[in-house]
């Protein structure tokens, strides 16, 4: 098989995305396949109806696969629903006097750091150094070489539940696919709209789906923090159905036409005609449709600000910006609001770092889908780690070229 082509697929609660990418020799990493279906088998993000998710796999990776004119075997797949969780966790490793920390030291103490207490029947999807101590001197990326008689590093550890990753995992080989690695979705989205001019900087990333917000926090270009919120755009658009008394198709339509997430945005002047069983309905000022959807957003707001506060701190002091992607970033006014609500500088967030065809995947919806591509492209090699059951690999090998040189070559390479 060919391990240049990659497979991302992002199973989210509104709709299955599959994308193929292939990785040139210049290291260029070019789309050249996208599908995308309505997901019907999904409940905030966690597989609720195996045949129908299944099916809508198979539709995604058909419609990709079609496009490309390629077939593939193996899938990245993007794991979310709000059981994930991600901790922090400490390892250390004593090193014999006289002599330098090695790369089989780091790989010691990153041992250690993983085992965790982790709640209930968890399992664990990513390993990832943050930060190195040598004989307690803080913020070493690469201590490999350093002299020093104690390493310590700071590791965070993404988890998800066992019961939603197993339905996830039969989903995705029912539907005739292996699984090459699973991917925190939070950390998907991240990967791919952070740009290199932002990688050394303290980002917020809010992925606003349909079921769900993912939220990540990266410090210095590293995840550092991922949670998902069970709310998303379908709740806005419940909201409105439930307050105008109309089906929630209807209230959708209405919600990605004229919808807003500032009153200040929507057009005083413009009523907007409800249908109800093919009849008019009456009609709503537009400034009205965007006092429904406010709240719903500032509660999106305010539960990331809390989850990030509790596990980081304050996020004006933590964070220099907040990126805000998802389909429900193409709202009108989120931005804006979220400027009000953060005190931070804001900007939409939209897939990067490929080419071919790019702007079939250009939309803030494909975030998930295009980050598992940079994701494959930059640790494909490391898929043992992450598809197997009991992890026992940490992503740092001794062959491999230090973390830290990794890690910024991963953004370097990025546009
Ligand atoms: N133009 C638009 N204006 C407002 N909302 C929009 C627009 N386009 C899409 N959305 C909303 O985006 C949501 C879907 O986003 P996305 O495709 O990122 O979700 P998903 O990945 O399937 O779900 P999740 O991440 O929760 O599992 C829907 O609620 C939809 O209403
Ligand atoms: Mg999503």
């Amino acid at each position: 098989m060919n391990e240049r082509l990659l497979l991302g697929l992002d199973i989210g609660t509104t709709k299955v995305t599959a994308v193929i990418g292939e990785l040139a020799t210049d290291h260029v990493l070019d789309v050249i396949g996208e599908g995308s279906v309505p997901s019907e088998g999904m409940k905030r993000g966690v597989v609720v109806n195996l045949e129908r998710t299944v099916e809508a796999i198979r539709a995604a990776v058909q419609a990709a696969e079609r496009v490309a004119g390629v077939k593939l075997e193996r899938a990245y797949v993007g794991v979310g629903g709000p059981q994930l969780a991600s901790f922090t966790s400490h390892g250390l490793a004593a090193i014999r006097r006289g002599q330098t920390i090695t790369p089989a030291d780091v790989e010691r103490a990153i041992e250690q750091a993983r085992v965790f207490p982790l709640e209930g029947d968890h399992e664990l999807l990513h390993v990832m150094p943050l930060e190195f101590k040598v004989d307690g001197q803080e913020g070493i990326h690469d201590p490999v070489g350093m002299a020093g008689v104690r390493l310590e590093v700071e590791v965070l550890l993404v988890a998800s539940a066992i019961g939603p990753l197993s339905n996830l995992r039969r989903a995705v080989q029912a539907s005739g696919l292996d699984l090459a690695g699973l991917v925190a979705v939070p950390y998907a989205s991240g990967l791919s709209v952070i740009r290199p001019d932002e990688a050394e900087m303290n980002v917020v990333v809010l992925d606003i789906g349909g079921g769900t917000s993912n939220l990540a926090y990266f410090k210095d270009g590293r995840l550092a923090f991922a949670k998902v919120i069970p709310i998303g755009g379908e709740h806005i658009s419940n909201d409105i159905a439930t307050l105008l008394k109309i089906p929630f198709e209807e209230a959708e339509r209405i919600k990605q036409k004229y919808g807003a997430a500032v009153p200040e945005l929507a057009d005083p002047e413009l009523v907007l005609e409800i249908n109800q069983s093919g009849h008019t309905a009456g009609g709503i000022p537009a400034p009205e449709l965007a006092r429904i959807i406010r709240p719903r957003v500032r509660e999106i707001f305010m539960l990331a600000r809390k989850a990030l506060e509790e596990a980081v701190g304050p996020i004006e002091v933590v964070a220099s910006k907040l990126i805000i992607t998802g389909g429900s970033a193409l709202l009108p006014g989120v931005n804006e609001l979220a400027r009000r609500d953060f005190s931070l500088p804001v900007r939409l967030g939209r897939p990067g770092g490929v080419e071919g065809l790019a702007d079939m995947v250009s939309s803030p919806a494909h975030a998930v889908a295009v980050g598992l591509l940079h994701y494959a492209k930059q640790y494909g090699d490391e898929k043992k780690l992450h598809h197997s059951h009991l992890v026992k690999k940490s992503p740092y090998k001794s062959n491999a070229s230090p973390v830290w040189e990794r890690i910024k070559s991963f953004f370097k390479d990025f546009f």
